[in-house]
């Protein structure tokens, strides 16, 4: 995580859950958007990076298993709450996550 980001950027959150980013287990805030979890894994990558927030720009696309669900769907990670075991398989090449190893690439 680069920094602490602050909390005023968050939906109000008891806990931190787990799910997984390309193959990585991560802690992120419950009850937040997708986007929001990244930005809170790398705050100034995401804060920087040319997202709109709101629905209209697509860079933020993903593909994500949810729990129970045999194919991933895709999604726009700024509109999508997380939940507990989600398992995001692909990135946009907007976002960009010092957090995870090098080995796991953005597409
Ligand atoms: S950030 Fe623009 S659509 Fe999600």
């Amino acid at each position: 995580m680069s920094g602490t980001p602050p909390t005023e950027l968050f939906e109000p959150y008891d806990e931190l859950i787990e799910i997984e980013v390309l193959g990585q287990p991560v802690q992120v805030p419950e009850n937040n958007p997708i986007l929001r979890c990244f930005q809170f894994l790398d705050l100034e990558n995401i804060s920087y990076g040319d997202f709109c927030w709101n629905g209209d720009c697509t860079n933020c696309q993903i593909k994500v298993f949810r729990p129970g669900e045999d194919h991933p769907r895709g999604a726009l990670s700024c509109r999508m709450t997380v939940r507990p075991g989600m398992r995001v398989v692909e990135l946009s090449k907007h976002i960009r996550l010092s957090c995870l190893t090098p080995t796991e690439t953005a597409r």
